[in-house]
């Protein structure tokens, strides 16, 4: 089953990504891993994505596609995959089916996680996440607090409030969705690809809901 996770900044698409990995063995991509992975490396694809990161504007297309058709051709996926974090334009949406297309590949559904806004910013604002890029794991100082403070439970490096969780760029970060990403809900519509999750509930149940709804 290959899956595109769709939902706002802080909706839990990186929470539920992980629990569909652990639970059906999927692989997780993850464009803000990616990208937050080639920062701390200081790659050239690092230096050209920190900007717009940090400001909470959207990476160029053609570098996230790129990225992409990179990985989604070098690697197998038995159990399938999870797109999270990508597409996120009209643009990427035509990429994505392209290489799908070249690759011969099939996206089965395009999952789309639905919270309400007071909820997002009081989740995006307690969140903590693993300074170390190959963990990332991700906690929530009220719903998933490490078992030490401020250490990760799985490799023991301290956890951070990521750089575009400040104020503004949280802003610039919701109006962007608002303004290029929520488009893809109707255009998975379109495509007969849309599954809508009431994401309000525990990250365990949204899972749950997931699963039955694709299976
Ligand atoms: P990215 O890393 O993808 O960030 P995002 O989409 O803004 O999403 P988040 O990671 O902030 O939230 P999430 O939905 O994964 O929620 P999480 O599970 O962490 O992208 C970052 C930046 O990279 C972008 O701004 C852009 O610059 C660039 N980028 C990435 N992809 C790109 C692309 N395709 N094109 C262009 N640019 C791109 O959960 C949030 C918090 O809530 C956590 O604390 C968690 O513990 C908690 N939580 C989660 N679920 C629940 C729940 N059910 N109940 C209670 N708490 C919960």
């Amino acid at each position: 089953m290959n899956l595109i996770l769709l939902g706002a900044p802080g909706a839990g698409k990186g929470t539920v990504s992980k629990l569909l990995v652990e639970k059906k063995g999927m692989v997780q991509i993850s464009t803000g891993d990616i990208l937050r992975g080639a920062i701390k490396e200081g790659s050239d694809l690092g230096k050209k994505a920190e900007g717009f990161m940090t400001r909470g504007e959207l990476v160029p297309d053609q570098l996230i596609l790129d990225i992409i058709e990179e990985k989604l051709s070098k690697e197998k996926f038995p159990n399938g995959f999870i797109l999270d974090g990508f597409p996120r334009t009209i643009p990427q949406a035509e990429g994505l089916k392209k290489i799908m297309s070249r690759l011969s590949i099939k996206i089965n559904a395009a999952v789309d996680l639905i919270v309400d806004e007071n909820e997002i910013v009081k989740r995006l604002s307690s969140r903590r996440t693993c300074s170390n890029s190959d963990c990332q794991a991700i906690y929530n100082v009220f719903s998933k607090p490490t078992k030490k403070e401020g250490i990760c439970d799985h490799c023991g490096s301290p956890v951070v409030q990521r750089s575009d969780e400040t104020e503004d760029a949280i802003k610039v970060r919701l109006n962007t969705y608002k303004e290029k990403t929520a488009p893809l809900v109707d255009y998975y519509k379109n495509e007969g690809l849309l599954k809508s999750i009431d994401a309000n509930k525990g990250s365990d149940k949204v899972c749950e809901s997931i699963i039955s709804t694709i299976e």
